[in-house]
Parts: C-alpha cells; structure tokens; sequence
C-alpha cells in the first residue's frame, strides 16, 4: 500500500472523474446506435444497408474500446490513489491518445460509412467495400492509436506494480505456492491486473501487427497476405480485449466489496492459481471463433475448446465462491454499489455460461453465426462489467458511507437491469430460432419463420432498449450531480 498526498488524492480524482464524465456520454450514444440497429431489423426504421453497417461497425468498436478504456482508468485510479505511484500525465496522455482514436472512428464511420465490422475480416475492406477507401485507412489509423494507448497504459500500470511489489514473480503470485507465508502480502487487485493486463499486452502487440499489414495493404494493393492468419491475429487481440475489460472489472470487486461486507477477500494458493490459469487460458480460447475456417489446423480446434472451458471455469468458480463467502450472513446494507457488484456477478455467470456452450464445437455448429453469439457477450458485458462500471462510479461520486447507501439511484438501476435482461433474451431467443448475426433486416431469408420470427424478436428487443435508457438517466440524474460536485477523494 501506498500513502498517497491529498494533492495526489485530488489530481487522480480529476483524471478519474474526466474519463467518468466522457463515459457516461459516450455510453448512451453507442447505444442508440444499438436501438436504431434493433428498430432496423424489426422493420420500424427505414436506413440504408450501408448505414446499418456504418452503425454496427462504431457500436461495437466503440463499445468494446470505451469500456475497455474506463476500466483502465478505474483502476489507474484505484492503484494509484493505494498500491503503487502512477504518473498522472501519462494518464492525461493516454486520454488525449483514447479521444483522437475515437474521433477519427466516428469521421471513418458516420461520414465515410466504414462498415467492415469490428473485426475487418481481411480481405474484405480492400475487396469491392461499398465505402470510401480513404474511410478504411483513417479506421486503420484510428484503431492504431488506440492500440498505443491502450499498450502504453498497461504497460505503465504493469511497470509501476513490478516496482513496487519487486517482480513478475510476486505479482502473479507465484511466492504463495512455496510452504512459507510471503512476507509482503499481495492485494488481490494487483495479482488480478497483471494476470489480465500482460495477456492484454500481448494482444495488443499482435494487433498492432495485424494493424500495420492492414495499413501496408491500404498503401499497396498489390500485396496479399494469409487471410487465415490475419483472422487469427485480429481474434487474438479482440477477444482478449473483451475478456481482459471483464477482468479489469472483476479486480475492483475484490478491492471494494470487502468495505461493504467488512470481510476479507485476499490473496491464498486457491486464488493464484485460479488467476495463473486464467493468465494462460485466456490466451488461447479465441480459438473458438474459427471453427469454420477448415483450413485452421484440426488441433487448434480442439485446443480452443479446452481453452474456453479452462478459462471460463478457475476464475469464475473461485470468484463466485468468494462472493458467496463474502456476502452469506454478512449483515452488511443492500445499498447501490454491492448489488451493481451482485448482479454484475450473475450477469458474467450467465453470460459466460451461454459463452462456453457456444464454445462446444458440436454445439457451435448450429449456433454459429446466429444471434446466440451477440447474446452470449452482451449478456457479460451489458449485464456484468457495465454494472461493475456503475458499481465504481458510485463509489467514485458517493464520499461517505452514508451517501453510498443513497436508495434513490435503486430504480434506474432495477428498471436498467430489467430492460437489460428482456434485451437479450431477445437475441438468445433469436440465436435458438436461427436467425444470423450481422443481417442488416432478415426480409430476404425464405427459410422457415426465420423472417418472421427476427423481426417480431427485434421489434421486442428495441422496447427494452427503451427501457435500458430509461433506467440510465434516472441514474445519471444522482450520478452527475455527484460526480461534478468538488469533493475529497475517495481513499
Ligand atoms: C443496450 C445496449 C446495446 C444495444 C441496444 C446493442 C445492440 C447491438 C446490435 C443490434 C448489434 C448487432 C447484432 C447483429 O445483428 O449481429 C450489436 C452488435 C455488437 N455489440 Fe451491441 N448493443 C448494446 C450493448 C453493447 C455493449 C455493452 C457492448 C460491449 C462490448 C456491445 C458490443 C457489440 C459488439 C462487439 C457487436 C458486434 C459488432 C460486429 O459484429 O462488428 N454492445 N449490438
């Protein structure tokens, strides 16, 4: 632990709060972005098929990046303010770096109509692409910058705790499993970060290959390159990024629900071997995605299978268990922040239960492709890391024990989580009636009551989008107020 200075307190809380404020104005936009895809597919809207995938493509980059950008800078937050000194313009750099990526996704997206999807499925945006090239390459450029933010940032936090607590070694805690107690106790939020940020450091370093061959295509039409191995680059990164936000998000549980519970939630052989084997797995599962490709070796398939099992299983079930420890008979209050913790928990069981049957090659064959894959993550993401979002803004807005049990913010959180869980069901119950993924409107497919069935699925689906953002502003309505109002840090 450090003692951090109240002008530390206060610069670190500034940071916090200014990527809090961009948060939580980017967070409904990419949404609507979302309801007006929904309200597309459901036959109410009447867009281009360009912009839908304009649409689609900035929704789940943007979301991916956004989330992914806040949970590192919660934790930025948390580790500064308490485990290890940050430098607080890195992360004002890191800021600037995360806004100019995004502006030059959304020029790319809503002006040059980039629809190739999150992914960029190579060779598709050099191949007969219906938007402007000039349009791929700023994407490219875009997603490149935010690649050095994110590698920057991570290599940064990951630097300053392997000085603090003295190596690679400790950090994983791999001085637990010996017989002896180690003498300087590991937190659990730092064991957890590097467990999730080196494999994300690595992702992002193939990105940045699969980014530059990209571009060099962008620049010379001439060159071709291994698609298969494109796919498994852009895959690797992808994927990784998601999880590791999840991860990211699962940390300051560990770090803040033991202030509620009064209960501690630390370090033991159980939990570093159960974070060591989700450092190796992770690594590995996005194997599942590629089922398809024939061409990907027969033992890569199998290994992505185990890999999604293995992954899934340690971390999930140790951290359950833990929470169940911490909140059984705890006579702890009910306020906002331990139920966003929760059911921000059940929305990641759920979430990475439906993941790991998608993952089941027998399995993946029917439902490949098909709305379970949006559901799978939407549910872990919309219901599990977002809330742990909310959790950690709450905290950050609320100064005292008795704020924090404020019960007005209870109904946007209830009315967000309702409208959460009736949207996607929608796409699970579309993925069970084999409606595809990534259609612009289902009019054109003649099989069965597919048509039918995914518009009527997706009129549905976009109500609960309604209700989803009912339920954000009515939070917003204590969050903002709170968040603006000049206060003493949390410590
Ligand atoms: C209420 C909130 C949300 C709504 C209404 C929404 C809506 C949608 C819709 C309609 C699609 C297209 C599904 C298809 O037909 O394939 C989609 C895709 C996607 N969404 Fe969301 N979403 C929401 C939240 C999120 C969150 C929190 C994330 C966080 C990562 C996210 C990430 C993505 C991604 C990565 C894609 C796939 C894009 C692609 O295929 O290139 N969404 N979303």
């Amino acid at each position: 632990m450090i003692q951090a200075s109240s002008l530390e307190l206060r610069q670190h809380k500034k940071l916090v709060t200014v990527w809090s404020i961009t948060f939580l104005i980017l967070f409904p936009v990419l949404i609507t972005f979302g309801l007006l895809m929904r309200m597309k597919q459901g036959e109410v809207l009447n867009i281009g098929h360009d912009t839908f995938y304009a649409l689609m493509t900035l929704h789940g980059l943007g979301m991916a990046g956004v989330l992914f950008s806040i949970a590192w800078a919660a934790l930025f937050y948390l580790i500064g303010t308490r485990y290890a000194r940050l430098n607080i313009k890195v992360g004002y750099f890191i800021y600037f770096l995360v806004l100019i990526g995004t502006v030059e996704l959304v020029i790319a997206s809503l002006i040059g109509k980039f629809g190739a999807g999150w992914y960029l499925l190579y060779p598709l945006p050099f191949k007969g692409a219906n938007w402007a090239s000039w349009a791929t390459g700023l994407s490219i450029i875009a997603l490149i910058v935010l690649g050095v933010a994110w590698l920057i940032g991570s290599l940064h936090v990951v630097y300053a705790l392997s000085n603090k607590y003295g190596s690679f070694y400790k950090l994983m805690g791999w001085n637990y499993l010996g017989k002896k107690e180690p003498e300087q106790k590991l937190p659990s939020i730092v064991l957890i970060t590097t467990a999730s940020l080196v494999p994300a450091i690595l992702s992002f370093l193939a990105g940045a290959v699969f980014l530059v061959m990209n571009l060099m295509q962008q620049f010379e039409p001439t060159l071709a390159f291994d698609p298969l191995l494109l796919k498994n680059l852009v895959f690797f990164f992808g994927h990784t990024l998601v999880n590791v936000t999840m991860y990211l998000g699962v940390a300051w549980v560990y770090a803040l629900l033991p202030e509620y519970t009064k209960r501690e939630w630390g370090v033991n052989k159980v939990v570093v071997l159960s974070w060591n084997g989700t450092f190796i797995f992770i690594m590995f599962a996005y194997f599942h995605h590629l089922y398809m490709d024939f061409a990907q070796p027969l033992g890569l398939h199998y290994a992505g299978q185990l890999a999604s099992y293995f992954s899934a299983i340690p971390a999930t079930v140790v951290t359950m268990f833990g929470v169940i420890v911490q909140f059984y008979h705890s006579k702890m209050k009910w306020s906002i922040i331990p139920m966003t913790f929760l059911i921000g928990m059940a929305g990641w069981a759920i979430g990475g239960f439906a993941a790991v049957v998608d993952s089941t090659i027998s399995i993946n064959k029917i439902l490949h492709n098909t709305l379970w894959v949006p559901a799978h993550f939407h549910t872990y993401m919309l219901l599990g890391i977002v809330l742990f979002i909310f959790g950690f803004l709450f905290y950050l807005a609320y100064c005292n024990s008795e704020e924090r049990n404020d019960p007005k913010p209870g109904f946007g959180f209830w009315t967000f989580v309702v409208g959460a869980f009736g949207f996607v069901l929608m796409f699970y119950l579309g993925g069970m009636n084999s409606v595809p993924r990534r259609y612009s409107d289902y009019v054109a497919i003649e099989s069965g009551n597919v048509h039918h069935t995914g518009a009527l699925l997706a009129k549905i689906a976009a109500v609960f989008v309604g209700i989803i953002l009912i339920g954000l502003f009515t939070m917003y309505g204590s969050l903002f107020v709170k968040l603006l109002k000049p206060s003493k840090a949390n410590s």
